[in-house]
């Protein structure tokens, strides 16, 4: 298989599962999965696992894809410590997602879908909306600070390329609140808002 990967890779090789604890959202997410009847989630830059292994915990059967080797096998080992399972596999989220249609009952993304450019971003959100189910449940955020770097090189409107710092190399995307809910028209958003990081979060329900 040809191996396309990104800087975290690196980061988590340098410095271990480097996210500990779930995003804040979380346990009011899970309420929300829970309220909806959801059994399937799909952890969308699963990363480390921590969002993996929380849900597991929580019950949930959970799928997870990234483009980090190092991610997936940190996360297969810390779930494996936990005694827990998720199905987690090598992907490139600017490819078509490797899911039929209205796969998943939920979908997480937590500081993922703003690495792309403005047609890369589209394709994404096109592939969130395609794998979902009617009435399933959708939450992400997304960076909308530039503190990742010093330097940074404009691509095209919305769209950086930092020259420094520890993620190098990987385009950033940086969304308008307006921006997410025109991509996501698909979705009735339930709650928008900044999380102490500076990331914006939407939970949206697919329509
Ligand atoms: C900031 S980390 C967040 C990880 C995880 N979602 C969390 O909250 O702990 C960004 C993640 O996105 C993944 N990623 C970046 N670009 C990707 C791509 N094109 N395809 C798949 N995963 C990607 C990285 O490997 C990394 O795991």
């Amino acid at each position: 298989m040809d191996i396309k990967t990104n800087p975290w890779d690196d980061i988590f090789k340098q410095k271990g599962r480097f996210f500990h604890e779930p995003h804040a959202d979380m346990p009011a997410v899970a309420q929300l999965m829970k309220d909806r009847g959801v059994k399937t989630v799909l952890d969308l830059g699963n990363g480390t696992g921590r969002h993996a292994v929380f849900l597991s915990k929580n019950g949930f059967t959970v799928y997870g894809m990234d483009n980090s080797p190092q991610a997936i096998q940190s996360a297969q080992e810390w779930l494996q410590a936990e005694g827990l399972t998720a199905d987690l596999k090598y992907g490139d989220i600017t490819e078509p997602f490797p899911y039929p249609d209205a796969f998943f009952d939920a979908l997480i993304s937590v500081q993922v879908i703003n690495h792309g450019d403005n047609a890369t971003v589209k394709r994404i959100a096109d592939e969130i909306t395609r794998v979902i189910k009617p009435g399933g449940v959708l939450f992400i955020t997304v960076a909308t600070l530039k503190n990742q770097a010093k330097t940074w090189e404009q691509i095209e409107p919305n769209t950086f390329m930092p020259l420094d710092g520890r993620e190098k190399g990987l385009l950033h995307h940086f969304f308008t609140p307006e921006e997410l809910q025109e991509l996501f028209s698909g979705f009735n958003i339930t709650d928008t808002h900044l999380d102490r990081g500076g990331h914006y979060c939407l939970t949206a329900v697919k329509k």
